[in-house]
């Protein structure tokens, strides 16, 4: 993963270039195994407790961190700083043109800062999907003949690749599943190629961005923008920081 080496050892990115307007989206990678370890290692924790909590405590961690970095882009404290939600619970800042989009598997989160355009950011965690064929029955056509025509050892893959895809556009939009999965094809419109074009012509057209992490992590970035370059950063709460 690219890392800028100062953002790499900040908490809320103390880089200049990260309150520029303009088409870079910020990407922070956070880990939360070692925030929330400390809490779910705690001996008064029983195994059952332990899992309960697990969720909770990486979902409140990760809304910690977003705060944090949008109270320092905004120069607001980040106790102060106000959501809505769109129709379908697509979060968003209060009285800003700031977009930003948050993804999270396991413990680590993905969150994703801009100006302007929307945008959509997915993450997973390549695990086996023993349904693989049956979940694609959702997909588009397309999807669904390439994922019967590539290699056995490339279709987990490829799988997670359409699967990033789709979800960062349905986030971008922020509709979730009430846009049906067969109405729109993320084949072709790899990184630089075509947009994707939803069904709806009102939609605006997408584009992609597969952002490169660590093997067997897939990230997709969607935006109605074609010239979006996506800047990965590493996100560590005080405690973390050395
Ligand atoms: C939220 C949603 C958009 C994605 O959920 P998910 O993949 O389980 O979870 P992620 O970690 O990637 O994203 C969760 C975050 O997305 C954001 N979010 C919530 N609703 C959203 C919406 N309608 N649009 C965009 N973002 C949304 C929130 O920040 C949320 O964080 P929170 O849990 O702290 O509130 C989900 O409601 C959904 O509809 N997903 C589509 C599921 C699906 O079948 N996809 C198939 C793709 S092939």
């Amino acid at each position: 993963m690219g890392e800028n080496s100062t953002l790499s050892r900040t908490a809320h990115g103390k880089d200049r270039e990260t309150d520029q307007p303009g088409r870079t989206v910020d990407i922070w990678h956070v880990d939360l195994s070692r925030i929330c370890g400390k809490v779910l290692s705690h001996p008064y924790l029983n195994q059952s407790d332990r899992l309960a909590t697990a969720g909770r405590a990486d979902r409140a961690a990760t809304r910690v961190a977003l705060r944090m970095l949008l109270g320092h882009i905004t120069h607001l404290p980040a106790s102060e700083l106000r959501f809505c939600a769109g129709p379908f619970g697509k979060p968003a800042l209060q009285h800003s043109d700031l977009v930003f989009s948050v993804s999270r598997r396991e413990s680590t989160a993905l969150i994703a800062v801009s100006q302007g355009a929307e945008i959509g950011l997915d993450f997973e965690i390549r695990r086996p999907v023993p349904e693989l064929f049956g979940i694609a029955r959702m997909f588009h056509p397309a999807e669904r003949q390439l994922l019967s025509h590539v290699p056995a050892s490339e279709r987990l893959d490829w799988f997670y690749r359409i699967w990033t895809r789709k979800e960062a556009v349905l986030k971008a939009i922020g509709t979730g599943l009430s846009v049906p999965l067969d109405s729109f094809c993320v084949v072709g419109a790899e990184t630089g190629k075509e947009p994707v074009r939803m069904r709806n012509p009102r939609s605006p057209e997408f584009y992609l961005q597969e952002l490169v992490l660590e093997n067997g992590q897939f990230a997709c970035l969607a935006s109605p923008d074609p010239d979006i370059t996506p800047r990965m950063h590493r996100f560590w709460f005080p405690e973390q920081a050395g």
